[in-house]
């Protein structure tokens, strides 16, 4: 499937092998990776914040997808992004969950401003209409297909009438988001969602978890 991009998420990779864990994703043609940015408030576990990542995008020449699972509080909040832009990330996405209409509305421009695109993530429980109001803002959508702050859990079905339905409305509307899956893909689920319109899968445990990262990844474009 040459159409769909892969995204690995290294938030299961060996964070003390992170170099070679990153040159193994390059070697095998990959363009872009995952960064899961969690704060153990919007989800029950907490990873990495900016410097990791600036240390990797110094070193590396790789397009970089932020996944914020991060409570907001104030209106104020915009300063918290500004390590992270400064890596020039490809996307960033936040939770639409996470936040007031207001915070999305400048969670986007901010976005916007600074050449990124902005993107917005649905966990499993809620309703892909919930994203209806920011689709002509947004060039990206994060479809939750577990819930999200941790690695290895499995595929919820859930996910499927959801890509279904943001792929239907893109053409009806006329609009050009991308439609990107994130959690339990493996070779079968990838082929699932890829059916049903996902343009970006992210996979985590099934690749860096795996005895041969590059023929896992080839199943995953089969
Ligand atoms: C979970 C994260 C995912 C995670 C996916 O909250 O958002 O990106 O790394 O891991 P796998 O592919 O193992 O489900
Ligand atoms: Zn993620």
């Amino acid at each position: 499937n040459k159409t769909l991009t892969i995204a690995p998420s290294i938030l299961s990779a060996d964070f003390l092998d992170l170099r070679k864990e990153l040159q193994k994703c390059v070697d095998a043609g990959i363009k872009i990776i995952h960064y899961d940015v969690m704060d153990f408030d919007f989800v029950p576990n907490l990873t990495f914040g900016s410097k990791i990542l600036k240390d990797i995008t110094n070193q590396f020449d790789l397009n970089i997808d932020i996944h914020f699972m991060i409570k907001v509080k104030t209106l104020n909040f915009s300063d918290f992004f500004n390590e992270f832009i400064k890596c020039k990330p490809l996307i960033m996405t936040m939770h639409i969950e996470s936040m007031e209409t207001e915070q999305i509305e400048i969670f986007i421009e901010l976005c916007k401003k600074n050449k990124i695109k902005p993107s917005l993530a649905i966990s499993p429980n809620t309703p892909v209409e919930e994203v209806n109001p920011y689709l002509k803002k947004i060039e990206n959508i994060l479809v939750m297909s577990v819930h999200p702050g941790f690695g290895g859990q499995a595929f919820l079905e859930s996910c499927i009438n959801k890509i279904e339905y943001l792929k239907k409305i893109r053409k009806e509307k006329n609009l050009d988001y991308t439609i990107e899956v994130d959690g339990g893909i493996n070779e079968t689920t990838c082929k699932i969602v890829s059916k049903a319109g996902a343009d970006i899968v992210v996979a985590g445990s099934y690749l860096f978890e795996s005895s041969n990262f590059e023929i896992s990844l080839e199943k995953l474009n089969d």
